[in-house]
């Protein structure tokens, strides 16, 4: 068996009445390609804010990559090598796509400086290539606010990378994208960690970019994990066919 990235055990989290995450006890493995399914409001960004370190949890233990990361900042777990994408792509929107990357390249250096200028402080070969990966060369120079969403949600994932991750979690990386463009966006993606031998987890509601591209599926369902397991198996289960996709009962 691959290694276990993340162990986490019997995490809880409340906001006033309403429970977020319900005594969830989740494992994910080196080289799984994970998508968590579930409807509007059943936990799942939560639960991705618990594991980053954005939101720490009132009960339970996280341990990823041996470290226990319970209750550490979102800063330390990335420099343990959990990198994230986002709902909405986190993004330096007056900066230029590359600048976007220098800037992630050098904060994981320690290099951010006002007095260096950043193309100096970093490695450009390793810009180009990430670039290059992600399909984002022939937009490179321009103003990254200004992109359509799914340049957007690359750079994001570019950015992500650029801090050597060894587990990405996106956070529906193909949300706001147009349906014709979401499959060769994830293409992209998937491609790219393969490449980098990065772990991948993502949010993702398209059931058909799930079926594609998951090696396995998790479905929440009111802050708990409902079903977990191979594509096939999850996405047939009577309780997920009817509460996450909406199915009408027989
Ligand atoms: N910071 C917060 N303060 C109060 N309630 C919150 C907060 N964050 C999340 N919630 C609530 O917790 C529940 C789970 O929210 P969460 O964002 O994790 O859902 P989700 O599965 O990611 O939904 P979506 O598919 O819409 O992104 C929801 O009822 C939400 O309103
Ligand atoms: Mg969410």
């Amino acid at each position: 068996m691959t290694p276990l990235l993340i162990n986490a055990k019997d995490i809880c989290l409340s906001f006033g009445g309403v429970v977020a995450a319900d005594h969830i006890d989740f494992e994910l493995r080196a080289g799984e390609r994970l998508a968590v399914i579930g409807q509007n409001g059943a936990g799942k960004t939560t639960f991705i804010n618990i594991c980053t370190g954005y939101l720490h949890p009132t009960a339970g233990r996280i341990v990823f990559n041996g470290h226990d990361i319970t209750g550490l900042n979102p800063r330390r777990i990335v420099k343990l090598g959990m990198g994230r994408s986002f709902q909405l792509p986190q993004l330096f929107a007056e900066h230029s796509v590359r600048q976007c990357l220098e800037i992630s390249a050098a904060a994981r250096g320690g290099k951010l400086s006002w007095l260096t200028p950043l193309s100096r402080s970093v490695d450009s070969f390793e810009i180009s290539e990430t670039l290059e990966l992600i399909g984002l060369t022939s937009v490179a120079n321009e103003v990254c606010g200004e992109l359509p969403e799914g340049h957007k949600k690359l750079l994001d994932v570019a950015m992500a990378l650029m801090l050597r991750p060894t587990l990405l979690i996106m956070d529906e990386p193909t949300s706001g994208v147009s349906s014709q463009d979401k499959h060769g966006l994830m293409a992209l993606v998937m491609q790219a960690l393969d490449e980098r031998k990065v772990t991948s987890w993502f949010v993702e509601h398209d059931i058909d970019i799930v079926s594609r591209y998951a090696t396995r599926v998790a479905a929440w369902i009111d802050g708990k994990i409902a079903a977990d397991g191979d594509p096939q198996t999850v996405l047939n289960n009577p309780q997920v066919r009817q509460e996450v996709l909406g199915e009408m009962p027989c």
